[in-house]
């Protein structure tokens, strides 16, 4: 039963739809099939991959049902294409073929099903139906987000998707207290950065014990370690075929599949600021989980990146281990402005209150102002992980911690997208020229 006001958006029960395929009868037996089912509306039917670009973009449907071998552009390219521009509709891509390869380069595009050939009406009517119940608090996060922000401020620079001319922001997101939320952090920060034109890489820096797969619902046997061997011959096509997918359209780059195989990264410490260098000019934004041991691959990250999140909790085992981590920054020159400072599992409960330190003792004791403060909220934070969806992708934006962790990606983004200087260059330069720092604090030289 259909209860009104359940769904977001106007026509919330039509779901609109979109056909590619170049064969016009293919077409016509999957519109005379949906026509069956009052839920659904064929709004366009087109015959090659560009116009299904080109068409994606006018009518902007909720559901895309895409071939995948056409002439001119393939359904895969023409799905990165359509994933990037408009993110708020769902491809489920359509081949005769019932093969893994074409499965997973589908996925791999940003594909959120898939249907083979001859299509049987249920399997059709349940997978447009799954892919749109899953799709909807995704394309309502991009809908929000484009009316909240000027978002078409580099619309014009880019041209959508044009690559290799991007700024390449690297945010390290780090705690020194294991548990205090980085992953959670990283994860949602790098699907609030996401907004139309923009392109957004989350990268997975924990390499024994990352779990961004896991929050994210991600598996993949590609991961950084299959990039790391040769960073020289590093191109952005290989790149393209080691991200995953998310269904939000979140690209990430997983670490190491096994703890044992972090070795072949640590082997050369710079290898990952080195690939995310190499490959910055195609993202604007890239997000780096990291773990809370100090060692040379993290420091690295840190000479490499233009921001630092820092996140801290509100007890004084962390606020110690922040203040150590915050000296060890001064010792490596970088600017007060290269780090932003946040509290995560701040309590809201007055009894829970007493046990955690206030944030102005924190502020003062640290001499650094607290950016933003994350409400403790469980059950917001389990049940979007155990879904596999982010916390940044619930319907209400208002309601904490949502509306904290959305307040810090616009205070990167803002900070970001207004300050690309010759700065960060020299940061970097600088860091070049200096003795490794954990040579100096452990000897190691
Ligand atoms: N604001 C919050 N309120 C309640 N629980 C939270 C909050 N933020 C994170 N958590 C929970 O705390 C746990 C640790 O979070 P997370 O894994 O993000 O931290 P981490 O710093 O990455 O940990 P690790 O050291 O294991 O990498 C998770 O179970 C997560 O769901
Ligand atoms: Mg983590």
């Amino acid at each position: 039963m259909n209860r009104p006001g359940t769904n977001q958006g106007g026509d919330a029960d039509i779901i609109s739809i979109l056909l590619v395929d170049d064969i016009p009868e293919t077409r016509e037996n999957i519109k005379k099939l949906l026509a069956f089912e009052p839920d659904f509306k064929v709004v366009g039917s087109v015959g090659t991959g560009r116009e299904g670009v080109t068409m994606a973009k006018e009518l902007r449907p909720n559901i895309i049902i895409m071939d995948i071998n056409m002439p001119d552009m393939d359904g895969i390219q023409a799905t990165t294409l359509i994933t990037e521009s408009v993110p708020t509709a769902a491809v489920i891509m359509m081949s005769v073929q019932n093969d893994p390869d074409y499965l997973r380069r589908a996925m791999l595009a940003g594909a959120r099903n898939f249907l083979t050939k001859p299509i049987l009406p249920d399997e059709l009517y349940n997978t447009i139906r799954t892919v749109h119940i899953r799709n909807k608090p995704i394309a309502a996060q991009y809908a929000a987000m484009q009316q909240a922000t000027p978002v078409n401020i580099r619309d014009n620079k880019t041209g959508g998707t044009t690559e290799g001319n991007r700024a390449g922001h690297i945010i390290v997101v780090y705690s020194p207290q294991g548990g205090a939320g980085s992953t959670t952090i990283a994860t949602n920060l790098a699907s609030g950065l996401m907004k139309e034109g923009i392109r957004v890489l989350l990268v997975d820096a924990d390499l024994q014990f990352g779990d961004v797969g896991v929050f994210l619902n991600l598996q993949s046997q590609s991961t950084m370690v299959d990039l790391a061997g040769n960073v020289d011959d590093l191109d952005i096509e290989l790149f393209d075929n080691i991200v995953v997918t998310h269904d939000s359209g979140l690209k990430v780059l997983m670490g190491p599949a096994r703890p044992e195989y972090a070795e072949v990264i640590q082997s050369n410490p710079t290898s990952v600021s080195d690939i995310l260098k190499k490959i910055g000019s195609n993202y604007d934004f890239i997000v780096v989980d990291t773990s809370r041991h100090v060692d040379e691959t993290l420091l690295s990250l840190f000479d490499a990146a233009t921001k630092i999140v820092v996140v801290g909790t509100p007890t004084l085992a962390a606020i110690k281990n922040i203040k150590f981590v915050l000296d060890l920054f001064d010792q490596l020159t970088y600017p007060a402005e290269k780090t932003t400072l946040i509290l995560n599992k701040v309590p809201v409960d007055r009894n829970r209150q007493k046990f955690t330190i206030s944030s102005e003792k924190i502020e003062k004791f640290l001499k650094r102002p607290i950016e933003i403060e994350i409400p403790e909220d469980e059950l917001t934070v389990l049940t979007a992980m155990s879904k596999g969806v982010l916390i940044v992708a619930q319907r209400d934006r208002s309601r904490s911690p949502v509306k904290e962790l959305l307040a810090l990606s616009e205070l990167l983004y803002t900070r970001l997208m207004g300050d690309q200087t010759d700065d960060d260059v020299q940061q970097d330069d600088k860091a070049k020229q200096r003795k490794s720092p954990l040579g100096l604090r452990f000897g190691k030289a």
